[in-house]
């Protein structure tokens, strides 16, 4: 299903998801916690609760005579060469195919770096008089249609569904908005499902970029996170296809991979036309990454360890949750990420339960998606719960809530034998 979508700049609140879960929950006080304290438990944003390692601090601490200068706009030589060195091991790149000086911005995060990304790429009218064409995935993170809405664009969302694999068929996009497209997002491992493109699927969407002269922004800001195999990049594919990075541009950045939201430290790598340009846009109207914070950015690209630790956190917390869940309602452990989207009828009605209930805090999967015509989003039946806490806490969270979906949904004990894999 593909839907048009043209979002007034001034009304984000509409579709901001945190903004309407506050004001779907806020004149409701919280049911009791399970936990000790009665603390509400907010599995609403993914926010991982782990630290990162020390030595970030350390770091910081080392470099504060640097507090005093402007941050370099691109990024300081040692950050970018750690993340061209993170790639090419992880990635397995052929040395040279990303050159930091060309290939390489770093940014505050994947949410910074696509925002002025929309700003950079998408131009007045690509054809005729119509705004341009921003194609992103239905349900996706917000962001991207609030950088399409600030930059004039149309947005036209592309539903990813159980039957679409949880991912967008952008090849399925009529060639009239095709032809007026000038950005596309490809989230893999996905935000809310958590799901994977395959090689095929990057390979497909890379040629229809450049068949229509598009970008391809793949958010990539996942991809250590995952339960199976590494999620495939889309920097694999263009070196496949020999390491042309013309119409691509990745993003990753620190904040799920070292738990370190806060530390505000990524990255983009691709086309260096496009990487130049929206070097200028920051230039002029971004804040940068401060000089103590990328020096700790390079430490943390460089380590691998406190990864594999995060990574088999989040995998314990899936195993939890199958185990707990499973015969509440159907579990499908995703590939990648560390949320889980649950399948409940009424994401907004169990929402509000868990919350009267149990002040368990969860993001309906209809406040990250866009209606149709009839007034339906491809998110309405499910909920999305951030595993970011430990196994005891996130243990004592999944109980009480298979306790109010036993009760809430008794039909949906009938699916319960085992989850799938999605
Ligand atoms: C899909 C997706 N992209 C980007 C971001 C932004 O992350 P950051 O800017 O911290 O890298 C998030 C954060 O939750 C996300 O879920």
């Amino acid at each position: 299903m593909i839907t048009r979508h043209f979002v007034d700049r001034q009304k984000l609140q509409e579709f901001h998801p945190f903004t309407r879960l506050r004001d779907l929950l806020g004149a409701t006080p919280p049911g009791k916690s399970p936990l000790k304290d009665g603390a509400p438990i907010n599995l609403s944003i993914g926010e991982p609760q782990s630290q990162p390692p020390a030595f970030v601090a350390e770091e910081i601490t080392k470099a504060a005579a640097d507090w005093s200068r402007y941050p370099l706009s691109k990024g300081t030589p040692d950050y970018l060469e750690a993340c061209t060195s993170w790639m090419e091991k992880r990635y397995n790149l052929p040395k040279g195919m990303v050159d930091p000086s060309k290939h390489l911005l770093g940014v505050p995060g994947t949410r910074e770096g696509l925002f002025m990304t929309a700003l950079t790429v998408l131009p007045n009218p690509k054809q005729g008089e119509d705004a341009p064409v921003f194609l992103t995935p239905n349900p996706c993170y917000h962001v991207y249609t609030g950088a399409a809405a600030a930059a004039g664009a149309e947005v036209v969302t592309v539903n990813a569904t159980r039957e679409s694999g949880y991912l967008p068929d952008y090849t399925q996009v009529p060639e009239e908005i095709l032809q007026r497209t000038a950005l596309c997002v490809l989230c893999s491992p996905s935000n809310p499902e958590g799901a994977v493109a395959d090689p095929q699927k990057v390979r497909d969407l890379i040629a229809l970029a450049r068949k229509y002269d598009f970008v391809v922004a793949f958010d990539e800001c996942y991809a250590e996170i995952y339960t199976g195999s590494p999620p495939h990049s889309a920097i694999e594919t263009a070196s496949d296809l020999g390491g042309d990075l013309s119409n691509i541009l990745i993003f990753h950045s620190l904040s799920k991979r070292s738990s370190a939201a806060g530390l505000r430290c990524g990255f983009i790598a691709g086309d260096d036309k496009w990487i130049s340009m929206i070097n200028t846009t920051c230039q002029v109207g971004g804040a940068g990454v401060p000089i103590p914070v990328q020096n700790a950015g390079t430490r943390l690209w460089q380590d691998e360890d406190h990864v594999i630790e995060n990574r088999a956190r989040y995998q314990e917390n899936f195993r939890l949750a199958q185990e707990i869940l499973g015969n509440s309602v159907p579990v499908e452990i995703p590939a990648g990420g560390f949320c889980l989207w649950l399948d409940v009828g009424n994401g907004v009605e169990v929402t509000s339960k868990l919350w009267q209930e149990a002040g368990i805090r969860v993001m309906p999967g209809a406040y990250m998606s866009h209606m149709d015509e009839t007034g339906v989003t491809p998110g309405d039946r499910y909920i999305r719960l951030a595993l970011v806490y430990d196994a005891e806490y996130m243990a004592i969270a999944l109980k009480r809530i298979k306790e109010i979906l036993s009760q809430f949904i008794p039909t949906l004990g009938a699916h319960g034998e085992k989850g799938d894999t999605a």
